[in-house]
């Protein structure tokens, strides 16, 4: 089968692989109709995560029909449609059963993220995301093994398109969960940092609990207006406004907003000591957008981080966040447990997530895919593959 390999840093390629087989009793084999690209596996494409092998075949968002299910696979069979939730979860674990899908302690036999090992074990292996999670093959392919299929794939009603769907997968839970997480209802003030794909649905998720004021940062102007016409952000562009949390401050009568969400990570765009650092890994996250957010945020409110963090961060106000009592809320999204609930609003029409598709695309171009969507061109948003 065809499938998108990465290649060592800034390189990946569609190239020809051994198809993938049935392995454990309750594993399916699906035949891929659908895959996207994640800002998270931007992350592995510019050779910042480690332990991914040249060859390793990328990808975790995706969806297709199942083709072979295992004798222990119970409701599923041959011929289902599928979206494949990104994280692999057993279901039945102590985490599993807290439904803490993310940090399922059964399905990761790698090293997991965390560096002070004696404080947790790994979570959840996820598809194709290096080594520290699992090794799993990903799902930018034609064919993939997905494990655990009694726990993950949800079945996709006939009426619905592959694009309505797919963000099921990841960055729909995941802007969800970060809205879930920020305590958002009506009438709520946020501040999104990033209006990538992830600050989106997040802004998609805040408009449909009710917020009301609803600020995005990020330098593209041309996220910054999607963001606006979509969900009525107020945009801010911190190439033109180099404090844009002295601007959110200034607009909610020196309170701050009720929550932040940071939707940028580890790679945000800092100074260029803190860029230095982080490239040689003295640090271990630039510590920009987060920094940003406690100062945004008022007191008593919540700061969310869907974005991914490694290792530490120097000047972090940790006081700062002490003084104002605020509270964090981070980490992987628990995908499988928001997943039916939006299915049910995508199925009723009140969530519309495939709006912010820019790219569509071949498979077999997976790799122009990656250059666009991470060089920013073509005000690339969301690039979408079909094998
Ligand atoms: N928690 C999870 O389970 C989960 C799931 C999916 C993605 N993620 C993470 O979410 C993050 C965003 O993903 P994405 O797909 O939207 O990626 P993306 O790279 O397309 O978007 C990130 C955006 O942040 C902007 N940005 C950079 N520095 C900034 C700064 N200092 N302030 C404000 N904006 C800044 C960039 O210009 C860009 O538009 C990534 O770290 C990704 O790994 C996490
Ligand atoms: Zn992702
Ligand atoms: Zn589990």
């Amino acid at each position: 089968m065809k499938a998108l390999t990465y290649q060592g840093s800034k390189r990946v390629k569609v190239e020809t692989v051994p198809d993938p087989v049935l392995a454990a009793d309750d594993d399916i084999l699906l035949r891929v109709t659908a895959t996207a690209i994640c800002g998270s596996d931007l992350h592995i494409f510019r050779g910042k995560i480690p332990m991914v092998k040249d060859g390793d075949i990328l990808g975790h968002e995706f969806m297709g029909v199942v083709e072979d299910a295992g004798r222990g696979v119970t409701n599923l069979r041959k011929g289902d449609r599928v979206v494949v939730p990104f994280v692999i979860a057993c279901g039945q674990c102590y985490y599993c059963s807290k439904s803490l899908f993310a940090a399922c302690e059964t399905t990761n036999d790698g090293r997991g993220a965390i560096l002070n090992k004696k404080a947790a074990t790994p979570g959840a292996a996820l598809f194709g995301y290096s080594h520290l999670y699992g090794g799993v093959p990903g799902g930018q392919a034609e064919f993939v093994r997905v494990p655990k299929a009694n726990v993950g794939p949800i079945k996709v009603p006939d009426g619905l398109s592959d694009e309505q769907v797919l963000f099921l997968s990841d960055i729909l839970p995941t802007g969800w969960q970060a809205a879930k997480n920020a305590q958002l209802g009506p009438g709520s003030s946020v501040a999104i940092f990033g209006a990538g794909p992830v600050g989106l649905m997040s802004a998609l998720s805040a408009r449909f609990l009710g917020a009301d004021k609803i600020f995005m940062v990020d330098h593209h102007d041309y996220r910054l207006k999607f963001a606006q016409e979509a969900y009525g952000v107020i945009p801010i562009n911190f190439d033109r406004d180099e404090d844009p949390a002295e601007i959110i401050l200034k607009a909610t009568q020196d309170h701050g907003v009720d929550a932040t969400i940071d939707a940028v990570g580890f790679e945000a765009k800092g100074s260029a000591v803190e860029t230095t650092l982080t490239t040689l890994k003295m640090e271990g996250s630039s510590g920009k957008a987060l920094r940003q957010c406690i100062a945004a945020t008022r007191r008593g409110g919540v700061i969310s981080v869907p974005g991914v963090y490694a290792g530490f961060i120097h000047g972090f106000l940790f006081g700062d966040a002490f003084d104002k009592g605020l509270i964090f809320k981070m980490g992987q999204t628990h995908a499988q447990l928001y997943m039916p609930e939006l299915l049910e609003h995508i199925a009723s029409g009140k969530m519309k997530p495939e709006v912010i598709i820019s790219h569509r695309m071949k498979l077999a171009d997976a790799e122009r895919g990656y250059q666009v969507f991470n060089d920013k061109e073509e005000d690339c948003r969301k690039v979408v593959l079909t094998p």
